[in-house]
C-alpha cells in the first residue's frame, strides 16, 4: 500500500437466513434450481475503501468467530470484485488500486452467506471510490456472476431468490423478526452440502419446493405462523454431516426458540423467536452449551454507505 488518501468509503452488509430454501435437482451447470425466501439480519460485516497507488487488502474477524481461515489473496471474493469492476467499468481494462479494510462479525463459512455480504459491500465501495457510476441493475448482473448470494446481499430486506439464487425479487415484509443465531467454528463447505443433498435425494424433483406457504406465513406477521412455515432442503444433508447439530436445533427448541433451523447450507443454526426479550432468554439458555451465541433482528437493509473514514 502506498500513499493512501485520508478518506475511505465504509459500506455495511448484513448476514441472511433463508427462510425457505427449497432446492431441485442439479441443471447441467452442476448449480441447483432454487426457490428461496431471504432474509437480511443484524449481523454485519464492514468494507472500508481507501484510494491507493496500487492494491491491497486486510481482513480482521471478531474474536467471537474465533480462529478462522479466509481465502488467500486471488481467492479472496473481494479481490474478485476488484477484478470484475476494472474490467468492466473502465474503458483500459484499469488495474485496480486501493487499500480495502473488513471487519468481519458475520459467521465464516457459516451458511449466512458472509463472503457474499464482503463481496456487495466491496462492489458498492469501489463502485463509488472510482466514480464508475455503474447502474443498479449491472451491478446486481455483477453480482450474479459472481455468487449466487450476492444479489441479494445488495439488495437486503425479504426477498424471494429464483434461478440459482440470483434471481432476486424484494418482498414487502412488514415484521420484525428476532432471532437467535449460533455460529459453529467447524465450518460446512457449501458445495460438500450440496453434493450430500444429491447423495441423500437422488431423486429429487427438478422443480425446487415452492416458496409460496412461507410468503404467506409471512404476510400474516405471526411469528407462530411463520415458525410453523419454515423450510430447508438442506438441513437434512448438514445434520447428516454434523449429527450435533440435530441436537442443538431441540435444544433451542426446548429452550423456548419457536423453531430452530439450520442457516442454508450450515452450520450456523438460526431460532424464530416470538419477541427480542424471548430471543435474549433462549440465547442466555443455549450459552450454556455454546461458547458463541448471538441474538439479531430482522429484516434489515442490504449493503449500503454507512460513512466516509479518516484514514487510520
Ligand atoms: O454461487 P456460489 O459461488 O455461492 O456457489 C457455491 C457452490 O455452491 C457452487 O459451486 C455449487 O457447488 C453450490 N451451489 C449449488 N446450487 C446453487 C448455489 C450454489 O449447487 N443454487
Amino acid at each position: 500500500m502506498t500513499h493512501p488518501s485520508r478518506q475511505g468509503i465504509t459500506v455495511r452488509a448484513a448476514a441472511k437466513i433463508n427462510l425457505h430454501l427449497g432446492v431441485g435437482a442439479p441443471r447441467e451447470d452442476g448449480f441447483h434450481p432454487l426457490d428461496t425466501v431471504y432474509q437480511a439480519v443484524s449481523l454485519y460485516d464492514d468494507l472500508t475503501a481507501y484510494a491507493a497507488d496500487d492494491w491491497s487488502l486486510s481482513t480482521t474477524v471478531a474474536d467471537h468467530l474465533g480462529a478462522v481461515e479466509l481465502p488467500g489473496p486471488g481467492d479472496n471474493v473481494v479481490d474478485q470484485v476488484a477484478a470484475l469492476l476494472c474490467a468492466t467499468g473502465c474503458a483500459d481494462g484499469c488495474t485496480p488500486r486501493a487499500h480495502v479494510e473488513v471487519s468481519k462479525t458475520i459467521p465464516v463459512a457459516g451458511g449466512m452467506a458472509g463472503g457474499s455480504a464482503d463481496a456487495a459491500a466491496a462492489l458498492v465501495a469501489l463502485d463509488r471510490l472510482w466514480d464508475l457510476q455503474t447502474p443498479d441493475e449491472q451491478l446486481l448482473a455483477l453480482a450474479a456472476q459472481l455468487g449466487s448470494d450476492i444479489p441479494f446481499s445488495l439488495v437486503g430486506g425479504t426477498a424471494r431468490g429464483l434461478g440459482r439464487g440470483e434471481v432476486v425479487t424484494p418482498i414487502d415484509d412488514t415484521g420484525n423478526w428476532s432471532w437467535v443465531v449460533v455460529p459453529d467454528a467447524g465450518g460446512l463447505s457449501t458445495p460438500a452440502v450440496y453434493r450430500h443433498y444429491d447423495v441423500l435425494f437422488p431423486d429429487a424433483s427438478p422443480e425446487p419446493a415452492s416458496a409460496q406457504p412461507l410468503l404467506t406465513a409471512l404476510t400474516s406477521g405471526d411469528p407462530f405462523a411463520l415458525a410453523a412455515a419454515l423450510h430447508n432442503d438442506l438441513e437434512a444433508a448438514a445434520v447428516d454431516l454434523r449429527p450435533d447439530l440435530g441436537e442443538l436445533l431441540a435444544r433451542g427448541e426446548m429452550e423456548g426458540a419457536l423453531r430452530g433451523l439450520v442457516s442454508g447450507s450450515g452450520p450456523t443454526c438460526v431460532f424464530l423467536c416470538d419477541s427480542a426479550e424471548a430471543a435474549r432468554d433462549v440465547a442466555s439458555s443455549l450459552s450454556s452449551v455454546r461458547p458463541v451465541v448471538l441474538t439479531a433482528h430482522g429484516p434489515v437493509s442490504g449493503a449500503h454507505v454507512v460513512d466516509t473514514s479518516p484514514f487510520p
